[in-house]
């Protein structure tokens, strides 16, 4: 078995593409693919825990996802509310904290109100943050919290110009560290509006196979792919193996305060 001790405290991202595709392979509905796909992520977070990897954030439906034919939207939601009804238990008893990110206002108060009464219960759990991105988009989240920045801060541009850094608190991500490792399953090698701001100096793996066939094995392989990356965030080579740790630039950067 290969070694994975330096996965642990990571931060991984997924794009789990590949449901549709692989029932078609079986001459199967999608629904069947997006329901195994569902069991797939109950396998992932279990080699998460193994792996020691402090969180996980999973693209479960894109803004854009709207513009599938409507059974299949409708579908998801289904799936997805009886993912949160069944697991928010089993997750909170493995000490799991869940967060959704996205604008779930617009999939109605029932899923609403159980993303909000999921988050409470699980809150102070500290093992894994299982970051679930539902009706999100990159460009959403960006504009989202420019505009929540400005009304924090009226006045922001009279002097001088906020460096990036201001948005962070204000991006659906605020709670989380940026990614160290990006997965996308399915073959296709795009961001597809995944988190276009987290992503700036996050490692990228695309793999072949189909969401529903990921497992232990296939998460070993991106993250010992991660492993033999090296993370230099603007510096040369010999500086980043001259130093003793190295974090992305911005860290160097004053806060604004206003
Ligand atoms: C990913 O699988 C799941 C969602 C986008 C909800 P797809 O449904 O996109 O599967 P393919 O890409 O059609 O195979
Ligand atoms: C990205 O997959 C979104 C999710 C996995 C939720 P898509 O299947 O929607 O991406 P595109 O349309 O191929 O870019
Ligand atoms: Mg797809």
């Amino acid at each position: 078995m290969r070694e994975n001790k330096d996965a642990r405290g990571l931060s991984i991202v997924i794009i789990m593409d590949g449901n549709g595709r692989w029932a078609k392979k079986r001459l199967l509905p999608r629904v069947a693919g997006h329901k195994k796909g569902v069991e797939a992520v109950r396998t992932l977070v279990r080699a998460a825990i193994k792996r020691d990897i402090r969180y996980l954030t999973l693209f479960a439906f894109s803004s854009e996802n709207w513009r599938r034919p409507a059974e299949e939207v409708s579908l998801l939601k289904g799936l997805f509310i009886n993912a949160l009804e069944r697991e928010i238990d089993v997750l909170h008893k493995n000490n799991i904290r869940l967060k959704v990110i996205g604008d779930i206002a617009s999939f109605g108060p029932r899923i609403e109100r159980l993303v909000a009464a999921s988050e409470r219960l699980t809150e102070k759990n500290t093992l894994l943050t299982l970051t679930i991105a539902a009706n999100y988009g990159g460009r959403w989240d960006i504009m989202n919290a420019a505009r929540a920045f400005f009304r924090a801060h009226p006045n922001a541009l009279d002097d001088k110009t906020p460096t990036p850094e201001v948005l962070e608190p204000y991006l659906a991500t605020a709670f989380a560290p940026e990614p160290d490792l990006f997965i996308r399953t399915g073959g296709e090698k795009r961001i597809s509006n995944f988190l276009l701001w987290q992503l700036a100096y996050t490692e990228l793996y695309f793999t072949d196979t189909l969401w529903p066939d990921f497992d232990g094995k296939t998460f070993d392989d991106a993250i010992a792919s991660y492993q033999q990356r090296e993370r230099r965030f603007g510096r040369t080579s010999e500086q980043v193996q001259t130093a003793q740790t190295v974090s992305p630039p911005h860290h160097e950067i004053a806060d604004f305060s206003s």
